[in-house]
């Protein structure tokens, strides 16, 4: 785990962030740059194979939900979360558009999760992209407090930043900034580059595959898969599922290599 502490996230630095920088964002989306296209196809799979029709997913930090629609089952309840209103309203256009059920909340997703009336009633949980804003203490209360509403045989998928074996947050910065400002060039001018970089050196925390793997088992967790790397290695995806019955004791799935990184 890493130690240094991130900020801690303010709904007028959300705000902030979705009127100046969305648009930026939505650039990064367009060019594939951050490696939604892979993740949100191997997410098809992983939601058509693990969530049972009528099953609940809830998506923290959804954004305007515009990568979930084109992979999301139909027949399966879509529960967004964010803090921005304007994301929210894309979002709902999107969903609807789509035919998608679903129903969107806007909040803080770490008060959203801790305070959700339920437990073990959700399918799945997914945090794409957001989860690099909290400190490693705050990660790991999340976890705690998703396993709480998960069911007994849910998951939770992370898409996120991913510090590789020996990078430093700084070394992890500079593989990620590589790849954006190399595949940015053309397509964001260099005041919104600029932006960008700055605002990942001010919010970006990743961990290290091992790391999130005993950050989850830690939770409760049963199982930690490492599913796929992509960006240059600075990018990845995991999912932790929750036990179903009794069985064996926790353990991380060797699906790769970066398990044991
Ligand atoms: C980088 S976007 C990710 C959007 C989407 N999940 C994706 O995969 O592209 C970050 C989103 O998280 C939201 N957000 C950031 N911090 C949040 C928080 N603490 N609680 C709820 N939403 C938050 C922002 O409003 C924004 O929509």
């Amino acid at each position: 785990m890493v130690n240094e502490s991130a900020g801690p996230q303010k709904a007028e630095d959300v705000g902030e962030f979705f009127s100046s920088a969305w648009t930026v964002y939505r650039k990064c989306l367009e060019t594939n740059m951050l490696r939604h296209r892979e993740f949100f196809s191997l997410l098809w799979k992983e939601l058509n194979s693990r969530i049972p029709p009528g099953g609940v997913v809830v998506d923290l930090a959804c954004g305007d939900a515009s990568h979930v629609i084109s992979v999301f089952p139909k027949g399966v309840q879509y529960l967004g979360v964010d803090l921005a209103k304007p994301a929210l309203d894309l979002a709902s256009h999107n969903l609807k558009s789509a035919g998608i059920v679903h129903q969107l909340v806007q909040e803080e997703f770490q008060s959203f999760v801790k305070n959700y009336p339920g437990e073990a009633c959700i399918d799945g949980v997914l945090i794409s992209y957001s989860l690099h804003h909290l400190d490693s203490m705050s990660k790991n209360k999340l976890f705690i407090d998703i396993l709480r509403i998960l069911k007994p045989g849910g998951t939770l998928w992370v898409i996120d930043g991913i510090r590789q074996h020996g990078d430093t947050r700084d070394k992890w910065l500079e593989r990620l900034w590589n790849l954006m400002s190399r595949e940015g060039e053309g397509h964001l001018s260099h005041a919104e580059l600029s932006g960008l970089k700055e605002h990942i050196w001010k919010s970006d925390f990743p961990e290290s595959c091992p790391g999130y793997a005993a950050m989850a088992l830690q939770a409760g967790f049963e199982i930690w898969e490492f599913l796929l790397e992509e960006g240059d290695g600075a990018l990845g995806m995991f999912r932790a599922l929750k036990r179903k019955a009794k069985g064996p004791a926790n353990q991380v799935c060797a699906a790769s290599n970066k398990t044991n990184a």
